[in-house]
């Protein structure tokens, strides 16, 4: 029987998180089981800062349907297995305080945690789960990289964000004759950068799955040129890479010991700058950025959502722990976390998002990839 269950978001926030906890509270007081938020992700469990969530009158769980980011906070530093400690004196330590939140977990009472976040989070989800921790993951990220699932909540929103700033780009790159380049987000996976090309009718769309040869694009522009059409839309994802080149990165972030402190970014520029030279037609990039992760959920967000936190609740009152919510052949469904965390350990005890983690990257024979091919837009190959 379960009795209080808490949720955690953790990692990089995405549009839908709160959809997510809301969904997880409805069908948690269904059953009578009282819910709690676990305040900035994994650390809410070592400074047991647990907020109680509900939908009665004044319930902080009301109206959070269309709010971005997340009522309960999130952090992308919060790795208890490999965690920073910083010393009176100034030192840094990195301590396993796995067991210390899990002593938390039996004083206050949790019959369940929920997860909510990318390959990172459920990788510590694994360990907690390991440790005898009733522990359930739901699938986020902007990115749509997590292993075993067809689609990430957070991910739908990017898209559209994605979409929306390339038909802006076209009606200016129209009126001035220029080549537009938009960078977005999406780490070592193409899939923001291949849908939203697909979705806002882009030229070229280049993905880390298919290193590229700028000559190849500058040929698609000139080809364009030469039918009257003076200008193009370019989308670069920002872990795009040419053939036998390197990733462009902007610098690093301190997301702990272990985990990928990789600052993608950059790479859009370097793309618009080579056009130019290349083809003659000026060009200019726009770095999407953070857009992409903030502000109102989409309906599909909304309701994918809702699908996965009802589905989350389910799980756990089916005692399938140690499972992810998944969505399989367009339905809900779970996998074992042991799966999705697959043989990702090139890296340490809890991270995730690195070139080695078990992500689920564009494959070539991806419908996506076959439109875009089909419609021409050009793959930089
Ligand atoms: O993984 C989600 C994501 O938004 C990536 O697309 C991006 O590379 C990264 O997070 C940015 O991370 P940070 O919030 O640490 O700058």
């Amino acid at each position: 029987m379960l009795k209080k269950v808490g949720i955690l978001a953790n990692g990089g926030d995405v549009s839908g998180f709160n959809a997510v906890i809301r969904a997880i509270v409805k069908t948690a007081e269904n059953h009578n089981i009282e819910c709690y938020g676990i305040i900035d992700g994994y650390n809410g469990l070592i400074k047991k800062d647990f907020e109680l969530l509900s939908t009665a009158e004044g319930g902080e769980a009301i109206g959070i349907l269309p709010l971005g980011g997340s009522i309960i906070g999130s952090s992308t530093n919060s790795n208890l297995f490999n965690y920073k400690v910083v010393n009176q004196d100034g030192s840094v330590e990195y301590k396993d305080l796995s067991d210390e939140a899990i002593k938390n977990i039996k004083e206050f009472g949790f019959d369940c945690i929920f997860t909510l976040g990318g390959d990172g989070t459920q990788k510590s989800a694994r360990d907690f789960s390991t440790k005898g921790v009733n522990v359930i993951g739901v699938p986020k990220t902007i990115d749509n990289d997590v292993a075993c699932t067809e689609i990430t909540f957070g991910y739908n929103t990017a898209v559209s964000v994605a979409m929306e700033a390339l038909d802006r780009l076209h009606t200016t790159g129209a009126t001035h004759h220029r080549i537009m380049v938009l960078e977005v987000m999406g780490r070592y996976a193409g899939w923001i950068a291949l849908e939203s090309a697909i979705a806002g009718g882009a030229d070229v769309a280049l993905i880390p799955e298919i290193p590229y040869d700028i000559n190849k694009v500058a040929s698609k522009i000139e080809n364009r040129k030469k039918r009257g059409k003076n200008f193009s839309i370019v989308v670069v994802a920002e872990g795009a890479k040419p053939i036998g080149g390197e990733l462009t990165i902007m610098g690093t972030r301190d997301n702990g010991k272990g985990v990928d402190n990789t600052k993608l970014g950059g790479i859009g520029q370097v793309v618009a700058k080579q056009l130019q030279e290349l083809t003659g037609l000026e060009a200019r990039n726009t770095t999407l950025g953070y857009m992409q992760r903030g502000g109102t959920p989409t309906a599909f967000d909304r309701v994918l959502s809702t699908k996965y936190g009802t589905k989350a609740m389910e799980l756990a009152l089916e005692g399938k722990f140690g499972t992810l919510a998944v969505i399989k052949n367009g339905k809900l469904d779970s996998v074992s976390l042991e799966e999705v965390v697959g043989n990702n350990t090139k890296i340490g005890a809890v991270s995730g998002n690195t070139e080695e983690s078990n992500l689920r990257k564009v494959t070539m024979d991806d419908d996506l990839v076959k439109t875009a091919r089909n419609i021409g837009i050009n793959l930089g190959d």
